[in-house]
């Protein structure tokens, strides 16, 4: 039986909300993920019904009787032990363990529980998976496949916050963001209303850790993290390929829009490894921070690894910044820093190394100083200082229509850029108003 432990577990936990735990790996996704909705409310769903037992907590269980890894026959069967993750949180002293399956018991988990497992959750529309306020140290881990229902508004889907938590999964489990009910070409611009912000990161701090998550379909923007401080993001597979193509609402554009990765404002020392993002917009943008360091990853159909557009929002400092070791493939970008018009703001010590990228469509490299409104004007400004950029070891290919390499800094703006074997090929019309230093010519 799969979660033959958590079985046990469930017998003691959140009566009314557990059901018998599934004895196959697929799960049923019985909620339609219709492409044409036009209402304003998803269908009906069960979870939401009151239980007359919903009032009971948990009973919890001690760590020495918590559900451990036992073996197994299935790979798929692995339950993440509570006491042996390699999260950098300390070990809670003692482990409430609560298996959850209904949308309606998750608030009193996360009142009581340090080790949660989210499974087959189904988020009824117009409501948030609110694990924002998490105890501290607690692991979250998701199981089968977490479902969204539509609801034509924009909200934000999963919330999470909290000191040394750890958010994670279990091999095979899916988020499904159920992105085709709102995707219509538009994204945040217009058209459907839609969630604009799927996993919300707000003041994860401490030791803190998300990892191991697979996520597909969402509406827009995917991780949106803010105001943290020391946390590390890894092993993430985000996968809006489905949106790439149109739909019988996009006029012929992909379907899905403004589909960015991984979005970090206000962070410091914070890292994100070992991820792959395929989307429709940035891979991972940073319009604020300090100490960040990106790195391992592999970007997909994208806009590239991105500072920007920094300007005109409540913090506009970015510094100390690395993007390492990645590619960047059939993107409009590869490497982008870009900043508002006429706003002021401060970018420092930048680097990126050891970046391959593929089909660039627009700039391999790019620095500009001119976006107004989500688009470049030609016209760069001179509020917002960019500073020590040290680009090297860039290399690969642009189409024939693309700028192998881009600059348009303000008056004065741009200073202490070192460019070192840099090689993108492949497109014309390099331009470059500012001049780095190192063995790079902007050309051709
Ligand atoms: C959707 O959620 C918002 C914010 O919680 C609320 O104000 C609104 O009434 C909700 N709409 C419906 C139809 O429940
Ligand atoms: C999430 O739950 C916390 C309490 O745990 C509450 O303060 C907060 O308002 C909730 N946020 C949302 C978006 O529901
Ligand atoms: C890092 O971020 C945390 C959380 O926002 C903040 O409290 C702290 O002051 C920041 N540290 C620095 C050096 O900016
Ligand atoms: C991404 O999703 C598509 C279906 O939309 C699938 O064909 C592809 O294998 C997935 N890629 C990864 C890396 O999971
Ligand atoms: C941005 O940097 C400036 C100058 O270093 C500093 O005065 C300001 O407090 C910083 N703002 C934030 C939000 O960190
Ligand atoms: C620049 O911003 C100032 C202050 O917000 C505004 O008065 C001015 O019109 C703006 N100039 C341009 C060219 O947008
Ligand atoms: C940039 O890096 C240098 C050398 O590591 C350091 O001294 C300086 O403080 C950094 N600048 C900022 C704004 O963090
Ligand atoms: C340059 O970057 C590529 C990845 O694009 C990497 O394989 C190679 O080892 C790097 N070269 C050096 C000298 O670091
Ligand atoms: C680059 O584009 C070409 C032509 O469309 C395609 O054959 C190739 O697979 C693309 N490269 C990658 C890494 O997807
Ligand atoms: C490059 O610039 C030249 C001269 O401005 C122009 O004729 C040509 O069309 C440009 N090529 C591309 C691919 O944009």
């Amino acid at each position: 039986m799969r979660f033959n432990t958590a079985a046990t577990a469930a017998t003691l936990l959140l009566a009314g909300t557990v059901r018998a735990a599934p004895t196959s790996t697929t799960h049923s996704t019985s909620h339609s993920t219709t492409g044409t909705a036009t209402t304003s409310h998803s269908t009906s769903h069960s979870t939401s019904t009151p239980h007359t037992t919903s009032t009971s907590i948990v009973t919890p269980i001690t760590t020495a009787s918590s559900p451990q890894a036992s073996p197994t026959t299935s790979s798929s069967v692995v339950l993440v032990p509570t006491t042996s993750t390699t999260s950098l949180a300390s070990t809670p002293s003692t482990t409430d363990a609560c298996y959850v399956t209904a949308f309606s018991a998750v608030a009193a988990a996360t009142a009581a529980c340090t080790a949660i497992i989210l499974d087959s959750i189904e988020i009824p529309g117009n409501q948030t998976l609110n694990l924002s306020k998490l105890k501290t140290g607690t692991i979250v881990t998701f199981a089968g496949t977490t479902t969204v229902d539509f609801y034509e508004a924009d909200y934000d889907i999963i919330k999470v916050g909290g000191t040394d938590v750890t958010i994670t999964a279990e091999p095979g489990a899916i988020i499904d963001g159920n992105g085709q009910a709102w995707w219509d070409g538009q994204g945040s611009n217009g058209g459907i209303e839609k969630p604009d912000h799927f996993f919300v990161i707000s003041k994860l701090l401490g030791n803190s850790v998300v990892k191991n998550l697979y996520i597909q379909n969402y509406p827009t923007h995917c991780f949106s993290i803010s105001g943290s401080a020391g946390l590390i993001m890894e092993n993430i597979v985000l996968n809006n390929t489905a949106g790439e193509a149109p739909n019988d609402r996009s006029g012929g554009l992909a379907a899905a829009h403004n589909t960015d990765g991984f979005d970090l404002s206000s962070c410091n020392n914070t890292i994100i490894r070992d991820s792959t993002v395929l989307n429709q917009d940035d891979c991972v943008a940073i319009t604020s921070g300090d100490h960040i360091t990106v790195s391992n990853m592999y970007c997909d159909g994208g806009h590239g690894l991105s500072i920007g557009s920094v300007g005109g929002k409540s913090n506009n400092n970015v510094t100390n910044i690395i993007f390492e070791d990645s590619k960047i493939l059939n993107s409009q970008n590869g490497a982008r820093i870009k900043s508002n018009s006429n706003t002021t703001g401060y970018i420092a010590n930048i680097t990126y190394s050891n970046i391959y990228v593929e089909n660039i469509s627009i700039y391999g490299i790019d620095i500009q100083q001119d976006y107004l409104n989500g688009g470049p004007t030609g016209d760069p400004t001179d509020g917002v200082i960019i500073t020590g950029v040290t680009m090297t070891n860039i290399t690969g290919t642009a189409e024939s229509d693309a700028k192998n390499y881009y600059i348009l800094c303000g008056a004065d703006t741009c200073s202490d850029f070192t460019f070192e074997d840099i090689s993108i090929v492949g497109g014309t019309n390099s331009s470059c108003n500012v001049q780095p230093v190192g063995d790079f010519t902007c050309s051709p």
